[in-house]
Protein backbone atom coordinates (compact mmCIF):
# COMPACT_ATOMS: atom_id res chain seq x y z
CA UNK A 1 0.00 0.00 0.00
CA UNK A 2 1.21 3.55 -0.88
CA UNK A 3 1.94 5.82 2.06
CA UNK A 4 0.43 9.12 0.71
CA UNK A 5 -2.03 9.84 -2.40
CA UNK A 6 -4.84 12.30 -3.32
CA UNK A 7 -8.30 11.34 -3.92
CA UNK A 8 -10.33 14.07 -5.25
CA UNK A 9 -13.69 14.74 -6.09
CA UNK A 10 -14.99 15.09 -9.37
CA UNK A 11 -15.14 19.21 -9.36
CA UNK A 12 -11.58 19.25 -7.85
CA UNK A 13 -9.34 17.38 -10.44
CA UNK A 14 -7.99 20.42 -11.72
CA UNK A 15 -6.78 21.94 -8.58
CA UNK A 16 -5.58 18.54 -7.23
CA UNK A 17 -3.65 17.29 -9.74
CA UNK A 18 -1.76 20.67 -9.11
CA UNK A 19 -1.52 19.63 -5.62
CA UNK A 20 0.09 15.69 -6.59
CA UNK A 21 2.50 17.73 -8.85
CA UNK A 22 3.40 20.00 -6.61
CA UNK A 23 3.94 16.86 -3.66
CA UNK A 24 5.13 14.87 -6.58
CA UNK A 25 2.49 12.20 -5.27
CA UNK A 26 -0.16 9.86 -7.01
CA UNK A 27 -3.78 11.29 -7.33
CA UNK A 28 -7.23 9.60 -8.24
CA UNK A 29 -10.70 10.85 -9.12
CA UNK A 30 -13.56 9.67 -6.70
CA UNK A 31 -16.30 8.91 -9.31
CA UNK A 32 -19.57 9.61 -8.91
CA UNK A 33 -22.84 8.27 -10.48
CA UNK A 34 -26.36 9.58 -9.91
CA UNK A 35 -29.39 7.57 -9.83
CA UNK A 36 -32.45 8.59 -11.38
CA UNK A 37 -34.15 9.16 -8.12
CA UNK A 38 -31.40 11.58 -6.83
CA UNK A 39 -28.86 9.39 -4.98
CA UNK A 40 -25.01 8.81 -6.04
CA UNK A 41 -23.15 6.26 -6.05
CA UNK A 42 -19.65 6.85 -5.19
CA UNK A 43 -16.36 5.14 -6.16
CA UNK A 44 -12.70 5.50 -4.92
CA UNK A 45 -10.44 3.61 -7.09
CA UNK A 46 -7.71 3.34 -4.15
CA UNK A 47 -6.57 4.87 -0.93
CA UNK A 48 -2.89 5.23 0.69
CA UNK A 49 -1.92 4.67 4.26
CA UNK A 50 -2.62 8.50 4.10
CA UNK A 51 -5.16 9.66 2.07
CA UNK A 52 -5.77 13.58 0.63
CA UNK A 53 -8.78 14.10 -0.24
CA UNK A 54 -9.54 16.80 -2.01
CA UNK A 55 -12.88 18.60 -1.82
CA UNK A 56 -13.11 22.45 -1.89
CA UNK A 57 -17.20 23.07 -0.06
CA UNK A 58 -18.72 25.62 -2.40
CA UNK A 59 -21.72 24.88 -3.26
CA UNK A 60 -21.86 22.89 -0.35
CA UNK A 61 -25.14 21.22 -0.50
CA UNK A 62 -24.61 19.15 -3.42
CA UNK A 63 -21.16 18.29 -2.35
CA UNK A 64 -21.59 17.19 1.65
CA UNK A 65 -22.75 14.07 1.33
CA UNK A 66 -20.32 12.70 -1.92
CA UNK A 67 -17.55 13.85 0.36
CA UNK A 68 -19.14 12.01 3.56
CA UNK A 69 -19.62 8.72 1.00
CA UNK A 70 -16.12 9.16 0.04
CA UNK A 71 -14.21 8.93 2.71
CA UNK A 72 -16.06 5.91 3.96
CA UNK A 73 -15.17 4.16 0.87
CA UNK A 74 -11.80 5.34 1.41
CA UNK A 75 -11.87 3.83 4.74
CA UNK A 76 -12.77 0.50 3.97
CA UNK A 77 -10.02 0.38 1.15
CA UNK A 78 -7.36 0.84 3.89
CA UNK A 79 -6.68 4.55 4.34
CA UNK A 80 -5.63 5.02 7.96
CA UNK A 81 -5.06 8.45 8.02
CA UNK A 82 -7.45 10.98 6.06
CA UNK A 83 -6.68 14.47 5.33
CA UNK A 84 -9.89 16.69 4.05
CA UNK A 85 -8.28 19.49 2.25
CA UNK A 86 -11.02 21.71 1.37
CA UNK A 87 -9.36 25.12 0.41
CA UNK A 88 -12.99 26.77 0.97
CA UNK A 89 -14.66 25.50 4.05
CA UNK A 90 -18.37 26.00 3.77
CA UNK A 91 -20.78 27.10 6.57
CA UNK A 92 -18.28 28.81 8.62
CA UNK A 93 -20.13 31.99 8.97
CA UNK A 94 -23.40 31.65 11.06
CA UNK A 95 -21.75 30.82 13.75
CA UNK A 96 -24.71 31.43 16.69
CA UNK A 97 -28.10 31.18 16.24
CA UNK A 98 -28.88 35.07 15.34
CA UNK A 99 -32.74 34.50 15.52
CA UNK A 100 -34.25 32.10 17.69
CA UNK A 101 -34.68 28.25 16.19
CA UNK A 102 -32.14 28.56 13.69
CA UNK A 103 -29.46 25.98 13.08
CA UNK A 104 -25.90 27.09 14.08
CA UNK A 105 -24.71 26.16 10.76
CA UNK A 106 -20.42 26.45 11.77
CA UNK A 107 -21.24 23.33 14.41
CA UNK A 108 -23.22 21.20 12.86
CA UNK A 109 -20.54 21.07 9.88
CA UNK A 110 -17.49 20.49 12.22
CA UNK A 111 -20.11 17.71 13.98
CA UNK A 112 -20.76 16.11 10.22
CA UNK A 113 -17.39 16.12 9.46
CA UNK A 114 -14.90 15.31 12.13
CA UNK A 115 -16.11 11.32 12.35
CA UNK A 116 -14.81 11.20 8.57
CA UNK A 117 -11.58 12.32 8.55
CA UNK A 118 -8.43 12.99 11.09
CA UNK A 119 -7.07 16.32 9.73
CA UNK A 120 -8.81 19.33 7.96
CA UNK A 121 -6.60 21.81 5.79
CA UNK A 122 -8.30 24.81 4.88
CA UNK A 123 -7.67 28.55 3.62
CA UNK A 124 -8.65 31.74 5.30
CA UNK A 125 -11.95 30.08 6.74
CA UNK A 126 -14.15 32.49 7.24
CA UNK A 127 -14.68 32.72 10.71
CA UNK A 128 -16.51 35.88 13.01
CA UNK A 129 -16.88 35.97 16.44
CA UNK A 130 -14.61 32.30 16.54
CA UNK A 131 -11.01 33.44 15.67
CA UNK A 132 -9.48 29.64 15.73
CA UNK A 133 -10.57 26.73 13.43
CA UNK A 134 -9.46 24.33 16.59
CA UNK A 135 -12.11 25.26 18.78
CA UNK A 136 -14.85 24.64 15.96
CA UNK A 137 -13.24 21.46 14.98
CA UNK A 138 -11.84 20.48 18.73
CA UNK A 139 -11.98 16.42 17.62
CA UNK A 140 -9.55 16.40 14.78
CA UNK A 141 -6.27 18.72 13.91
CA UNK A 142 -7.02 21.34 11.31
CA UNK A 143 -4.71 23.65 9.62
CA UNK A 144 -5.79 27.27 8.69
CA UNK A 145 -4.08 28.86 5.88
CA UNK A 146 -3.36 32.35 4.91
CA UNK A 147 -4.37 33.50 1.47
CA UNK A 148 -2.70 37.17 2.47
CA UNK A 149 0.88 36.32 0.92
CA UNK A 150 -0.94 34.96 -2.43
CA UNK A 151 -2.60 37.81 -2.94
CA UNK A 152 0.63 40.08 -2.01
CA UNK A 153 2.37 38.17 -4.61
CA UNK A 154 -0.41 39.14 -7.31
CA UNK A 155 0.08 43.01 -6.73
CA UNK A 156 4.09 42.51 -6.87
CA UNK A 157 4.12 40.34 -9.81
CA UNK A 158 2.11 43.42 -12.02
CA UNK A 159 4.69 45.61 -10.28
CA UNK A 160 2.69 48.71 -10.33
CA UNK A 161 2.48 49.70 -6.96
CA UNK A 162 3.12 53.50 -7.46
CA UNK A 163 -0.14 55.59 -6.31
CA UNK A 164 -1.98 52.37 -5.00
CA UNK A 165 -4.24 51.83 -1.77
CA UNK A 166 -5.64 48.94 -0.47
CA UNK A 167 -9.16 49.23 0.66
CA UNK A 168 -10.77 46.19 3.00
CA UNK A 169 -14.07 46.97 2.50
CA UNK A 170 -15.43 45.81 6.23
CA UNK A 171 -13.80 45.61 9.22
CA UNK A 172 -14.04 41.74 8.98
CA UNK A 173 -11.62 42.30 6.29
CA UNK A 174 -9.32 44.50 8.36
CA UNK A 175 -6.59 42.23 10.19
CA UNK A 176 -6.04 40.29 6.73
CA UNK A 177 -5.92 43.76 4.33
CA UNK A 178 -3.60 44.40 6.57
CA UNK A 179 -1.26 41.85 6.38
CA UNK A 180 -1.65 42.07 2.77
CA UNK A 181 -0.81 45.38 2.79
CA UNK A 182 2.30 44.63 5.38
CA UNK A 183 3.63 42.27 2.68
CA UNK A 184 3.40 43.93 -0.27
CA UNK A 185 4.40 47.45 1.37
CA UNK A 186 1.46 49.75 0.78
CA UNK A 187 -0.68 51.77 2.72
CA UNK A 188 -4.35 50.29 3.64
CA UNK A 189 -7.73 51.98 4.96
CA UNK A 190 -10.67 49.97 6.12
CA UNK A 191 -14.25 51.07 5.50
CA UNK A 192 -17.74 50.46 7.69
CA UNK A 193 -19.86 48.51 6.50
CA UNK A 194 -23.43 47.87 7.30
CA UNK A 195 -25.29 44.74 5.84
CA UNK A 196 -29.12 45.39 5.12
CA UNK A 197 -29.72 42.22 3.14
CA UNK A 198 -28.05 39.26 1.16
CA UNK A 199 -27.36 41.49 -2.03
CA UNK A 200 -27.81 45.36 -0.13
CA UNK A 201 -25.00 47.22 1.88
CA UNK A 202 -24.16 50.84 3.29
CA UNK A 203 -20.68 50.97 2.94
CA UNK A 204 -18.89 54.24 4.48
CA UNK A 205 -15.59 55.90 4.13
CA UNK A 206 -13.28 57.42 6.80
CA UNK A 207 -13.78 61.27 6.93
CA UNK A 208 -9.76 61.86 6.71
CA UNK A 209 -8.81 59.19 3.86
CA UNK A 210 -8.57 60.64 0.33
CA UNK A 211 -8.98 58.57 -2.42
CA UNK A 212 -8.70 61.11 -5.00
CA UNK A 213 -6.45 60.17 -8.08
CA UNK A 214 -5.33 56.30 -6.25
CA UNK A 215 -5.10 53.25 -7.99
CA UNK A 216 -7.80 51.41 -5.48
CA UNK A 217 -7.14 47.63 -4.78
CA UNK A 218 -9.49 46.00 -3.19
CA UNK A 219 -9.12 43.13 -1.02
CA UNK A 220 -11.78 40.57 0.85
CA UNK A 221 -11.34 37.04 1.74
CA UNK A 222 -14.86 36.12 0.34
CA UNK A 223 -16.88 37.49 -2.72
CA UNK A 224 -20.65 35.51 -2.46
CA UNK A 225 -22.44 38.19 -4.23
CA UNK A 226 -20.69 40.92 -5.07
CA UNK A 227 -22.40 43.68 -3.19
CA UNK A 228 -19.49 44.55 -0.82
CA UNK A 229 -16.89 45.00 -3.36
CA UNK A 230 -19.58 46.69 -5.98
CA UNK A 231 -21.25 49.13 -3.24
CA UNK A 232 -17.16 49.82 -2.03
CA UNK A 233 -16.47 50.39 -5.68
CA UNK A 234 -19.22 52.79 -6.30
CA UNK A 235 -18.36 55.17 -2.92
CA UNK A 236 -14.26 54.84 -4.13
CA UNK A 237 -15.42 56.23 -7.92
CA UNK A 238 -17.39 59.15 -6.40
CA UNK A 239 -14.66 60.19 -4.18
CA UNK A 240 -12.37 60.09 -7.15
CA UNK A 241 -10.60 56.76 -7.67
CA UNK A 242 -8.53 56.83 -10.63
CA UNK A 243 -8.91 53.24 -11.24
CA UNK A 244 -10.31 50.07 -9.23
CA UNK A 245 -9.42 46.77 -9.28
CA UNK A 246 -9.96 43.71 -6.16
CA UNK A 247 -8.12 40.59 -5.02
CA UNK A 248 -9.82 37.77 -3.38
CA UNK A 249 -9.15 34.57 -1.80
CA UNK A 250 -11.92 32.69 -2.65
CA UNK A 251 -14.23 33.60 -5.53
CA UNK A 252 -18.44 32.83 -5.25
CA UNK A 253 -19.45 35.08 -7.23
CA UNK A 254 -21.76 34.08 -10.61
CA UNK A 255 -21.08 35.65 -14.01
CA UNK A 256 -24.07 37.88 -13.50
CA UNK A 257 -22.38 39.08 -10.59
CA UNK A 258 -19.10 39.77 -12.56
CA UNK A 259 -21.31 42.05 -15.06
CA UNK A 260 -21.96 43.88 -12.12
CA UNK A 261 -19.00 44.81 -10.20
CA UNK A 262 -17.38 45.30 -13.72
CA UNK A 263 -20.67 48.41 -14.06
CA UNK A 264 -19.81 49.52 -10.65
CA UNK A 265 -15.87 50.68 -11.75
CA UNK A 266 -14.30 47.25 -10.70
CA UNK A 267 -11.73 46.55 -13.97
CA UNK A 268 -10.78 43.37 -13.50
CA UNK A 269 -11.19 41.08 -9.76
CA UNK A 270 -8.65 38.43 -9.04
CA UNK A 271 -8.73 35.48 -7.04
CA UNK A 272 -6.68 32.71 -5.60
CA UNK A 273 -8.15 28.70 -7.08
CA UNK A 274 -9.56 28.03 -3.83
CA UNK A 275 -12.19 27.57 -5.68
CA UNK A 276 -11.97 26.89 -9.61
CA UNK A 277 -13.31 30.26 -10.71
CA UNK A 278 -12.60 32.78 -14.00
CA UNK A 279 -11.14 34.93 -11.99
CA UNK A 280 -8.56 32.78 -10.97
CA UNK A 281 -4.91 34.29 -10.92
CA UNK A 282 -2.92 32.33 -8.30
CA UNK A 283 -2.50 28.80 -7.55
CA UNK A 284 -2.62 27.61 -3.49
CA UNK A 285 -0.84 24.40 -4.57
CA UNK A 286 2.42 25.34 -3.55
CA UNK A 287 0.98 26.73 -0.41
CA UNK A 288 -0.58 23.63 0.47
CA UNK A 289 2.31 21.54 -0.63
CA UNK A 290 4.49 23.04 1.79
CA UNK A 291 2.13 22.53 4.61
CA UNK A 292 1.32 18.80 4.00
CA UNK A 293 4.41 18.02 3.37
CA UNK A 294 5.93 19.64 6.57
CA UNK A 295 2.74 17.67 8.38
CA UNK A 296 2.95 13.97 6.60
CA UNK A 297 6.03 13.96 5.59
CA UNK A 298 6.77 12.04 2.11
C1 LIG B 1 -17.93 39.69 5.10
O1 LIG B 1 -17.91 39.27 6.22
C2 LIG B 1 -16.98 39.20 4.10
O2 LIG B 1 -15.68 39.64 4.40
C3 LIG B 1 -17.36 39.56 2.70
O3 LIG B 1 -17.27 40.97 2.58
C4 LIG B 1 -18.74 39.16 2.30
O4 LIG B 1 -19.01 37.87 2.70
C5 LIG B 1 -18.91 39.29 0.82
O5 LIG B 1 -20.21 38.96 0.47
P1 LIG B 1 -20.87 39.64 -0.79
O6 LIG B 1 -19.95 39.45 -1.94
O7 LIG B 1 -22.17 38.87 -0.97
O8 LIG B 1 -21.13 41.06 -0.45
Amino acid sequence: MKNISIAAMPNDIPSARRLAMAMNIEFAPIELRDFPDGETLVRASDAARKTILYCSLNDPNEKLAPLVLAASALRDLGAEEIILVAPYLCYMRQDKAFHRGEAVSQRVIAKLLSPWIDQLVTVEPHLHRVKDLGSVFPDIKSISLSGALLLAELIDRDGAKENMLLVGPDQEAGAWTKAVAERAQLPYVILTKKRLGDRDVRIALPKEVAVRGKHVCLIDDVVSTGATLAFAAMLLREQGAAMIEALTVHALCSSEDLKHLKAAGITRLRSTDTVCHKTNAISIAPMLAGALVQELGR
